[in-house]
């Protein structure tokens, strides 16, 4: 067992903040909290809304910061009473730049891992990684250090984080597990997201009648899963000090295929009034070369509603036609009790919120 402060990098981060709420709640360790800060002043001040609403906190927590693009990121922190890590900091568009990736997330990792090799009494580093650092891969993945994928990559993101892991399983004198995460639809099973990425934006497209082509196969797996269950995967991975890969994610017969996420989000939209009454259709498939002369012409029409619909699938376009089929046994392990998620019902729960939000006058829609 793990004892002494677990640090969480990214703490202010989507899965950072999950994780310091389930830490604070399901465990006793003391806590550091690391964020994005230049000064100690604005590293309080980004934590303190953390805390806000769980009394007692404060008494076990401190904060610092840095800068992962830096040279010396974790200059603030005093290694000595350090029991674990788990690093969730990371710059996370599929846009991001080949050298902003590289710096931020596989030197980042390299730094964090060189705090962690400083720290006397370090028990456990848990990295926070992406099912997608595998890259185009597809077939069996295991739960295992991944070659670099013959296929090559989707984007700069991927690459980097496949990097991320390479250089961490080269280091064997650390203890170090990676949770290699699916996209993270919902916060539970409530479906509330409490941050959108690439599927929301997908799924808005599609109920503005915006996507009249899709990128992908349809018997692609889609692989899913929620903020809750990433906090439990890595409180379990620091608490118990264990290594090697874990994948945060079902298997493909526990997922939807595309087709289905589809016939998922079109049942659920096509209960609403003003979606039936425009009359949506369902986008046509298109292959990968296609929709990228498409997307590319329609760039060149500037700032058009239907070339950004278009562009905005672009980046991650090409792991739709990836059937990978994960493996979890190592999760299911970790995690005793575990049940696959109700994947159609966690999306519909999405997909309903998306559309109460869309009513709402206060939320982006
Ligand atoms: N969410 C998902 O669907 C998903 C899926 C698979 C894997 N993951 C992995 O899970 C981890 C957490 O993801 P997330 O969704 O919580 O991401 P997020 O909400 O974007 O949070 C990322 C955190 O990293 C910090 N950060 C970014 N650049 C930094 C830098 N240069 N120096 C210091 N801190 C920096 C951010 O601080 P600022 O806010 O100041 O930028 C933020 O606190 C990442 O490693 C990601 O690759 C996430």
């Amino acid at each position: 067992m793990t004892d002494g402060r677990i640090m969480v990098t990214g703490a202010d981060g989507y899965l950072g903040r999950h994780l310091v709420r389930h830490l604070l709640t399901h465990t006793d360790h003391p806590l550091l909290l690391w964020v994005r800060a230049a000064t100690a002043a604005e590293a309080e001040a980004k934590c303190a809304p953390l805390l806000r609403d769980l009394p007692g906190a404060a008494g076990r927590v401190r904060c610092t910061g840095g800068d992962l693009s830096g040279d010396d990121p974790f200059g603030a922190v005093v290694p000595d009473d350090l029991g674990a890590i788990v690093h969730t900091a990371a710059v996370t568009s599929f846009t991001v730049e080949q050298d902003v990736a590289q710096r931020v997330n596989t030197e980042g990792t390299a730094r964090l891992l060189d705090l962690a090799r400083r720290s006397p009494r370090l028990r456990s580093v848990c990295l926070l990684s992406s099912l997608y650092a595998t890259g185009l891969q597809a077939g069996p993945i295991m739960e295992l250090p991944a070659p670099v994928p013959s296929a090559g990559f989707a984007n700069a993101y991927e690459r980097s984080k496949w990097a991320a892991e390479a250089y961490a399983f080269g280091q064997t004198d650390l203890p170090v597990s990676v949770l290699r995460v699916a996209t993270v639809l919902a916060d539970d099973a409530t479906g509330r997201a409490g941050q959108h990425n690439a599927v929301h934006n997908t799924l808005r497209l599609l109920r503005l009648g915006m996507l009249a082509l899709m990128p992908g196969l349809p018997d692609t797996p889609v692989y899913l899963t929620t903020a809750e269950l990433v906090a439990r995967a890595a409180a379990a991975a620091v608490s118990r000090a264990e290594t090697g890969v874990f994948h945060v994610a079902d298997r493909a017969a526990d997922s939807l295929t595309l087709a289905r996420t589809l016939d998922v989000a079109f049942e659920v939209f096509g209960a609403d009034p003003g979606f039936a009454r425009r009359r949506v259709a369902r986008p046509e498939y298109a292959d990968l070369h296609s929709y990228r002369l498409l997307a590319d012409s329609a760039r060149g029409f500037g700032a058009s509603v239907l070339g950004q619909a278009l562009t905005s699938l672009l980046p991650f376009a090409a792991q739709l036609y990836v059937g990978k089929d994960v493996g979890n046994e190592r999760l299911r392990a970790l995690l005793p009790g575990y049940r696959p998620l109700d994947a159609a019902a966690l999306l519909g729960a999405t997909c309903r919120q998306l559309l109460a939000d869309s009513r709402s006058p206060n939320v982006r829609r």
